[in-house]
């Protein structure tokens, strides 16, 4: 394991980026890392320390760090066209609607392209809005959902909400939070109270006819919270007995994140009216993706246009993206080394009693830190000197929670049980500086 240098003297990239840059854009570490270099699974910061990367920009960089084949689809393209604005058709953008017709589940067909998740959510709601004539949306509390006014009205984080809602008719539902049951309760003897909710959530805070419930598969930035067997199948049920359509924000979960499938939806018995995605599509290239049922898509009413959506070099680097997880197996990958990541994780658990709990699908693996494991008091001090100690012997990780005690991880999906082994003999030392 590359043990990183102390960095002398500020970085000037640093030092830039906290004089004119707003002070609300954070940056994790104690002293932050300005990153100038990534190649596979590996990034350099500006003193040349090379750190493993095991959080991808957020689960953006799902094949790895110029990954040669998306590299290649990317150069190709800017030197054949680089803009056309959605007014005129082009081919990568053309092809990889077809490809997602033929990958997302049920009969989701069409698309709408945009630059990020923010505005895939917002395509989202505003279909299911037009599509059902009605403007009620059921969330979830812990998601997150992006920064125009309508994800931040949607959003359950107090943390990341600067402004009260500004967008009336969204109403925020209990969580699916098995490790901190809302209802103090325990799966399965709960019988799904949380899904149950859902019903008098719409009849006593809505109308009573909502045009969507939007969720994501696992709350992401909530601290990778997985909703339990059952969950989707019973609130999409309520939902649409209410005349709302389901919406699944796959932002962090697509692309075989989870293990398996291409969406973290297809790992419940439910077939979503919209998924929206983003992130790990483009391997970091800006894109964003809503697509619907033929229905939903052809009511969008009037004339919709975005500069950048559906732009030939991000729709070029996502098919390329698509090609290397088919070719190389990832999904599949995975779930293999995620079934190692698990296995690891559980004999931390078994050695630190500050982690409390344990979860994820797939390589999507995250751990909850807690100061007592009867009282689950959560333990954000620790998750920062974890940070640090990672940090120091070169690795990566992401962090999460309503109260920031989730260790989060996002390794690239073409990683292997080394990369693990490697990243947990990291969180190993790191847990021993607690
Ligand atoms: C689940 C989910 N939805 C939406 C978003 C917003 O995406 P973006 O930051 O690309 O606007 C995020 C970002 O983290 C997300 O995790």
């Amino acid at each position: 394991m590359s043990k990183v240098e102390p960095v002398t003297g500020q970085s000037e990239i640093v030092r830039k980026h906290k004089e004119f840059l707003f002070p609300a854009v954070a940056t994790y570490y104690q002293e932050p890392l300005a990153l100038v270099r990534g190649e596979g699974q590996y990034v350099w910061d500006d003193a040349g320390n090379r750190y493993l990367d095991c959080f991808g920009g957020v689960l953006t960089v799902s094949v790895g760090h110029a990954n040669p084949k998306v590299n290649a689809a990317i150069i190709e393209q800017v030197k054949a066209i680089q803009h056309t604005s959605t007014l005129y058709a082009n081919k990568p953008q053309s092809d990889l609607a077809e490809k997602l017709y033929q990958i997302t589940p049920g009969r989701l067909k069409k698309t709408f392209f945009t630059n990020s998740g923010t505005e895939a959510d917002d395509t989202a709601i505003h279909a299911a809005k037009t599509h059902t004539g009605r403007h009620e949306i059921v969330v979830l509390r812990h998601s997150y959902s992006g920064r125009s006014a309508t994800a931040l009205s949607a959003m359950g984080h107090s943390t990341w909400r600067p402004l009260p809602a500004q967008i009336a008719g969204i109403v925020h539902a209990r969580a699916p939070y098995c490790y901190r049951c809302p209802f103090k309760l325990t799966y399965p003897e709960c019988g799904l109270a949380c899904a149950n909710d859902i019903e008098e959530l719409i009849m006593t805070t809505t109308t009573g006819e909502i045009a969507a419930f939007m969720a994501e598969t696992i709350l992401g930035v909530g601290g990778f919270i997985v909703p339990p067997p059952g969950y989707f199948e019973r609130a999409v049920e309520i939902a649409r007995n209410h005349g709302g359509l389901f919406i699944a924000d796959e932002v962090q979960t697509a692309w075989g994140r989870t293990g398996d499938k291409w969406f973290g939806i297809e790992h419940w018995d439910v077939v979503p009216d919209i998924i929206t995605s983003a992130k790990g599509m483009g391997n970091g290239v800006p894109i964003g993706m809503t697509t619907a049922t033929p229905e939903v898509a052809d009511s969008y009413p009037g004339l919709t246009f975005s500069t950048f959506g559906g732009n030939p070099v991000s729709m070029a680097a996502a098919l390329a993206v698509i090609k290397v997880i088919e070719d190389d197996d990832l999904k599949r990958n995975a779930a293999v080394v995620g079934a190692h990541f698990r296995t690891r994780l559980e004999e931390l658990k078994e050695k630190y009693p500050v982690i409390g709990d344990v979860r994820g699908l797939g390589l999507m693996q995250g751990m909850e830190l807690v100061k007592d494991r009867e009282t689950k008091e959560p333990d954000p001090q620790s998750v920062i000197k974890v940070f640090e100690e990672t940090k120091r012997r070169g690795v990566l990780i992401g962090k999460g929670g309503l109260y920031a005690n989730v260790i989060r991880t996002g390794v690239m999906l073409n990683s292997t049980k080394d990369t693990i082994d490697e990243l947990i003999e990291a969180l190993d030392a790191g847990l021993a500086t607690v």
